[in-house]
């Protein structure tokens, strides 16, 4: 595949249930990335397809997104080739949303190879950690050894913190038990409560804030989550910049 000029990053984890859909949608409908790209282009490759259920809750709401949300499950390896590149032609930047399958199958290897960065959710748990060194660090282990440039492009994003941990000791926890290739963002994705009542109702995280406004509690909740969700997308801009 020749060299795209878009903008591609993954969310990749093998892990399902690690964050990786709440925060590929949580950046794809950012403030900071709205601001950041002409065109965004969210893509599910889960077989799972929870952004592929929300989208459909999320009903006319669509029609107004600056978000193109594609949903590629089960496509053969040509096809998904064939689907992805054309997104990739129209769209600034290109987020796409790993299966969670165990292995590292088809689309999350190709997915590897497109991006020019990775970001990988991971709570603080050992039996997450034992996976990822059976599972995905060969994978780019292998990638690091045969292609050196792809250095400092492997993130982990911290996800479920408890909101009252300090960010510094999460970041110091995983540098201690990752590989030195593989770096940790700066900040967190914290545990807030309200996630389930928007994804519910197929909302983003801006829309749910604003249709809580007159619950203070709630309100309150909101509004700490999208301070999380516009730092950790405000470092990828810079990552990728
Ligand atoms: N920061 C968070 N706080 C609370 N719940 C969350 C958070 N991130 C994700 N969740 C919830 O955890 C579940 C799994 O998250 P999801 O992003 O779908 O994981 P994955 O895509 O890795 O399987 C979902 O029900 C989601 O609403
Ligand atoms: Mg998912």
């Amino acid at each position: 595949m020749g060299k795209p000029m878009s903008i591609i990053i993954s969310f990749f984890q093998t892990v399902g249930g690690e964050g990786k859909s709440a925060l590929a949608r949580g950046a794809a409908y950012s403030r900071a990335f709205s601001k950041a790209f002409k065109s965004i282009a969210l893509v599910e490759l889960d077989r799972q397809g929870d952004s592929t259920e929300w989208l459909k809750r999320r009903g006319d709401r669509v029609k107004k997104d600056k978000v193109q949300f594609l949903a590629l499950p089960e496509t053969k390896p040509d096809d998904l080739k064939k689907s992805l590149l054309k997104v990739i032609k129209e769209s600034e930047i290109v987020i796409l949303d790993c299966p969670g399958e165990g292995k590292v199958d088809f689309a999350s290897e190709l997915a590897l190879n497109l991006s020019h960065l990775v970001l990988i959710p991971m709570r603080v748990s050992a039996k997450t950690r034992r996976l990822f060194v059976r599972n995905q660090w060969p994978t780019i282990n292998d990638i690091l050894s045969s292609d050196p440039s792809r250095t400092n492009s492997f993130y982990i994003v911290p996800t479920f913190i408890h909101p009252q941990t300090r960010p510094e000791t999460v970041i110091q926890y995983f540098e201690g038990i990752m590989p030195p290739q593989i770096s940790i963002l700066e900040s967190v994705f914290s545990f807030r409560n309200i996630y389930e009542n928007f994804e519910e109702e197929g909302m983003t995280l801006l829309e749910y804030a604003r249709s809580v406004k007159g619950n203070k509690r709630m309100f309150n909740q909101a509004g700490r989550a999208l301070l999380d969700i516009e730092k950790i997308s405000n470092d990828i801009i810079n990552l990728i910049s």
